[in-house]
């Protein structure tokens, strides 16, 4: 049997403020330099007071429904792909159908961390293998900025917030890109090397002040090893899995962390930077928006055309990785 899932009108919504390297300067013992040299990041957006990463997910969700013509009451789910949800409950996906007016949609919200966009190409072929007629509203988005420390030099300087928006169906159309194998994994003996707190494990009682386990924080000298094995790992399995080497893919889109994992990972895999879309100078790692906020960009940019074979990797907190091939 083939497996149809297909990715539709990818939209991406960042905020409009924008925090410049010297704004963290500012705040925190860095510069510019060590910035631009470490991390090549230049530039991140946050939201504004009054948004929510669910505010993010609903203004790409509009576009593209808008862009598809597809009524939100011809949804069958909404899927959400976020480690910074508005709330621990109502999830961002009942928030969304809600605000969309979808109806009795199936609504659920999964954390990935930065691996999201592909852990939820791997729950949409699920359920398109569940009941082919599906029509998944997917959407991964964060507000990242809301958990970072501030006053932590050694993670402030890499987050922005951004979401992005497709629909997943069997049917595709114009523009649409088949998801042609998906590849997720693991590691939760290494769950201490990235934490996002806030949860129910940050014990506060009423009127307490909030600590530094409430935010962000990394090892990222170890993390930055383990993404770079792992994404490495995970895309030379995939490709061998279906007979593919990097020499079929017209495009390489890895997850938006460090400029330096990315030219790691790009050389262990043979690829040259002109196959390797970069866009993070602009909005930092967004996590699971990261990947659809590149894929848009370098749609809109002409690098992906009808017919292009596109390898998507991610690493991120748990730890999660995964690779995924797309065929536009
Ligand atoms: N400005 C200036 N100096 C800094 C800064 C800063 N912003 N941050 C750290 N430093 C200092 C450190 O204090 C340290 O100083 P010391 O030598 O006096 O102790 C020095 O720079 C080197 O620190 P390292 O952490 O070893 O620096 P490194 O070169 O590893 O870069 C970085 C740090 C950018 C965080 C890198 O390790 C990295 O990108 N890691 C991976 C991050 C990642 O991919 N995360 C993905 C998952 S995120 C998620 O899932 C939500």
């Amino acid at each position: 049997m083939t497996l149809n899932c297909h990715l539709r009108a990818l939209c991406a919504h960042v905020p409009e403020t924008v925090i410049t390297n010297d704004d963290l300067a500012a705040l925190v013992d860095t510069n510019d330099q060590w910035i631009v040299e470490r991390t090549g990041i230049r530039r991140r957006h946050r939201l504004a007071d009054t948004e929510n990463a669910s505010d993010l997910a609903l203004a790409a969700a509009r576009r593209c429904l808008e862009e598809t013509a597809l009524p939100a009451r011809s949804l069958t789910h909404v899927l959400a792909a976020t480690c910074t949800p508005d709330h621990l409950s109502p999830s961002i996906a009942c928030i969304l159908a809600g605000a969309l007016d979808a109806g009795p949609v199936m609504a659920m919200d999964f954390g990935a961390a930065c691996t999201g966009f592909i852990y939820g190409l791997s729950l949409g072929r699920a359920f398109l293998a569940q009941a082919p007629e599906s029509r998944i509203l997917f959407v991964c988005t964060e507000a990242l900025t809301r958990r970072v420390n501030w006053q932590d030099r050694g993670t402030c300087v890499l987050f922005g917030d951004a979401a992005a928006a497709c629909v997943l169906d069997s049917e595709g159309g114009e523009g649409s890109a088949r998801v042609e194998d998906v590849l997720c994994q693991s590691d939760g003996t290494q769950r201490d090397l990235i934490v996002v707190g806030g949860g129910t494990a940050c014990r506060y009682a009423p009127g307490d002040p909030v600590d530094d386990s409430f935010f962000i924080s990394m090892r990222g000298r170890d993390t930055y090893k383990h993404a770079v094995r792992q994404m490495v790992q995970v895309c030379e399995t995939l490709l061998a899995r279906n007979g593919l080497t990097m020499d079929d893919v017209e495009l390489f889109v890895p997850h938006q962390a460090n400029i330096r994992i990315i030219e790691a990972v790009g050389s262990r895999l043979g690829v040259g930077a002109e196959r390797v879309f970069v866009n993070l100078a602009e909005y930092g790692n967004t996590s699971s928006a990261s990947i659809p906020l590149a894929l848009a960009e370098a749609r809109a940019a002409g690098r992906i055309r009808p017919g292009d074979r596109v390898l998507v990797t991610a690493f991120g907190a748990g730890l999660t990785w995964g690779a995924a091939l797309l065929r536009f």
